[in-house]
């Protein structure tokens, strides 16, 4: 249990400011480096749904009441910008749909919007199913598999042959780790919870530059293939270049900015759903069993590659409950422009607003039982603010419909031919880096079905 210095609010200034703790600074940031999860989940327990300190310098607010995120995300958008830990992490992204703000922003989510309408889906599903199965082609009976570089592949080869129609397989695992590496620096422990501002030297910054490179010529060879009219087109393609390669809809500069954020957007968080959607399979086996029995069901009359949601209504609450307990991006950061009314308090233009959907999901009082996975929750729909893996309103995931039917499919290939066992080593207790990793890579040990 950690322990606090705490302050009443009128200990901490006359204009009255949210309840937080009186540590140094250097002592709060040291715990929230150390265990970011279990310390916001202390400062939320002690402080409530609004939390006080200083992070970097300014003053942070640790945010946790759904009306307010609601607030900050949804209907008060126009007056925030993204914060610290989403900045740093995005900076090689120039004016991507991830890192753009204001009107540019609106500009660009209303060109790429079409691209990830959910008609799209079906023609993309068996691309998705044939890389699937040639993953578990290769897995034998009684296997320990460590599941994060496995579906790191695959996620990158899904979101490449679906968004640009073409398939990285050869240089697949350079292509993942100089993601990994550029994106490492922008974790929200590191970004947001360093004594200043995040900056790298030495072997680190050779390494990132070096990966850099590698995403950069990456996203030129796309963008030449696109221009030379090479492939096919794909919905991505045709809202980025148009039909016509010789006078594009934009510049090549800002399509390979949008090239890299689908990808770096794209890969990490696919990677970490389907990580954890195989880890509490592993561990919870009544779910499994059910998963199993829907996927038998509707696989006995539907080819593998053609995706009907309304076979697979039990896989995709399950889904839910992975994004639930497992929300890949466990922190979303913003700053205010102007000062800001929020939950009763003034929030000044240099503070940063941290958004967890990890403390949200885990809440008792948002979720009744919030610790075990139990997708029959699900049965009656989503209470939008209080779930919040994809985030809310005019930043809100673009890919977030998509994903969900991307990681139901995927789930469905391995479970109709495989059971997945929690291996010896492996750990629920997640890693929170720049998405959330599990311990041991999620290691499972697979026993083919019967
Ligand atoms: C389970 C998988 C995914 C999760 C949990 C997820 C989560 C998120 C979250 C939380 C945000 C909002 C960030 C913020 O408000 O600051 C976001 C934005 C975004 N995501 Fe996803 N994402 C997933 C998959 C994808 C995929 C597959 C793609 C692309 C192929 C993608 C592309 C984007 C883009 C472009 C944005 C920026 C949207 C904007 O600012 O207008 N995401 N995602």
């Amino acid at each position: 249990m950690l322990a606090w210095t705490t302050a009443s609010n009128s200990d901490l200034s006359a204009g009255g400011s949210p309840p937080g703790p009186v540590d140094s600074e250097g002592e709060v940031l040291r715990k929230l480096r150390e265990s970011p999860l279990h310390t916001l989940e202390a400062l939320r327990r002690e402080f409530g749904s609004i939390v006080r300190f200083p992070v970097g310098g300014v003053p942070g607010y640790l945010v946790s009441d759904p009306r307010l995120i609601k607030q900050v995300l949804e209907t008060d958008a126009a007056h925030y910008r993204k914060g610290r830990a989403q900045r740093t992490g995005t900076a090689l992204l120039g004016q991507g749909l991830l890192a753009s703000e204001g009107e540019l922003h609106r500009i660009r989510r209303a060109q790429l919007m079409p691209a990830f309408g959910r008609r799209h889906f079906p023609g993309y599903a068996p691309a998705i199913a044939r890389l699937a199965t040639e993953m578990t082609d290769r897995w034998s009976d009684g296997d320990e598999v460590r599941i994060y570089p496995e579906m790191r592949n695959l996620s990158l080869r899904i979101i490449s042959l679906i968004a640009f129609d073409f398939d990285p397989s050869v240089g697949v695992t350079s292509l993942g780790n100089a993601v990994a590496d550029v994106v490492g620096p922008g974790n929200p422990a590191t970004a947001l919870f360093s004594d200043g501002p995040a900056s790298l030297a030495g072997e680190d910054r050779s390494r990132v530059l070096r990966a850099r490179a590698v995403i950069d010529d990456f996203a030129n060879g796309i963008v030449a293939r696109w221009k030379r009219n090479e492939g096919r087109s794909t919905p991505l393609r045709d809202a980025l270049v148009g039909p016509d390669p010789s006078h594009p809809a934009l510049d090549d500069s800002s399509i390979e900015e949008e090239v890299r954020t689908v990808l770096i957007a794209g890969h990490q968080t696919l990677t970490a759903a389907l990580v954890w959607s195989l880890s509490l399979l592993s561990r919870n086996p009544p779910v499994a069993d059910q998963v199993e029995r829907e996927v038998d069901e509707a696989l006995r009359t539907l080819p593998i590659g053609q995706f009907d949601a309304r076979r697979f209504g039990y896989s995709i609450a399950f889904v839910h409950e992975v994004l639930r307990l497992y929300p890949p991006v466990w922190m979303l950061s913003r700053k205010p422009i102007d000062l800001r009314p929020l939950g009763g308090y003034i929030i000044p233009p240099e503070a940063e607003i941290m958004i967890s959907p990890w403390l949200v999901h885990r809440d008792p009082r948002n979720f009744t039982h919030p610790l075990d996975c139990i997708p029959a929750r699900w049965e009656s729909g989503t209470e939008e603010a209080t779930f919040i893996p994809f985030g809310l309103g005019p930043r809100g995931c673009i890919a977030a419909s998509h994903s969900i039917s991307e990681v139901t499919l995927v789930l469905a290939i391995v479970c109709h031919r495989w059971s997945v066992h929690l291996a010896p080593g492996s750990s629920p207790e997640p890693i929170a880096a720049t998405t959330l990793l599990a311990r041991n890579d999620g290691a499972v040990t697979i026993s083919l079905r019967g």
